[in-house]
């Protein structure tokens, strides 16, 4: 059986919490566009720079160098390149491009999922997220802390925040998601493809409930 996932949802939603134990569990790569931009941004440079200015706003990427990005990584993954997506795409733009991208390699369409959480949620859920800047584990503060605090539980690497989890950058993360995201949502929904999962749950949940709708 072949993996290819799109994980949709809102600023800490769980994207990617579920994505990581779903690369593990399935053996499949999980791609973040906001870690691999986040990865770009450590490294320096003009191109991390650049995306800096939008990432740190709460502001998305142009769709140029997103698609630009997702195109890359699919070309070096072989013919039939099996994935989890969680953040892209964001735009209508990017979903055209990306429905291109797999026609053009005679792939049918991923499965998407959506998964639904409530604005109130992913503040409080941001506000309290922890991630390690050597594995990118995550974890929160108060729901999912780890055993020694500031230390991460896999690897012993230092838990960091993230420059864009403050109040303001998550209103505005949400005013985009709002604005543009949800466009994809239909997008997808029209085109009988869309599967919905409640983020509310527990973490455990809400993974038994991707994970059943990946293998049917
Ligand atoms: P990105 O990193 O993708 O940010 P996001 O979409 O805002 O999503 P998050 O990473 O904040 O949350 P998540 O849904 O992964 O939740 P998580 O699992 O961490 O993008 C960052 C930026 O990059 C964007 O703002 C944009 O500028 C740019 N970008 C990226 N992709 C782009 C694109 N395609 N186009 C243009 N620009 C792009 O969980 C959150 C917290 O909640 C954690 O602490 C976790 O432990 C906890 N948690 C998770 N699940 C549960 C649960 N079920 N119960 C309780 N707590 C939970």
């Amino acid at each position: 059986m072949s993996y290819r996932v799109v994980l949709l949802g809102p600023p800490a939603s769980g994207k990617g919490t579920v994505a990581a134990a779903l690369s593990v569990t399935l053996q499949v790569a999980h791609v973040s566009t906001g870690q691999l931009f986040r990865e770009t941004i450590r490294r320096g440079g003009l191109a991390g720079q650049a995306a800096r200015q939008f990432i740190d706003k709460g502001q998305l990427v142009p769709d140029d160098v997103v698609i630009a990005i997702v195109r890359e990584w699919l070309d070096d993954h072989g013919t039939k390149p099996e994935f989890i997506f969680d953040g892209f795409p964001r735009t209508v733009t990017q979903a055209d491009a990306f429905d291109e991208m797999m026609a053009a390699r005679s792939l049918t369409r991923p499965t998407v999922i959506l998964i639904e959480v409530p604005a109130e949620l992913t503040i409080e859920r941001i506000l309290g997220r922890l991630g390690c800047v050597n594995c990118a584990a995550l974890y929160h503060a108060e729901f999912d802390p780890p055993r020694q605090a500031g230390v991460c539980d896999k690897c012993g690497g230092r838990l960091v925040r993230r420059a864009d989890d403050t109040e303001a950058t998550v209103r505005e993360r949400l005013r985009w998601y709002t604005d543009l995201t949800l466009g994809v949502v239909s997008h997808y929904e029209r085109a009988g493809g869309l599967q919905r999962v409640d983020g509310r749950q527990g973490k455990q949940q809400v993974f038994a409930d991707v994970l059943r709708i990946v293998k049917s």
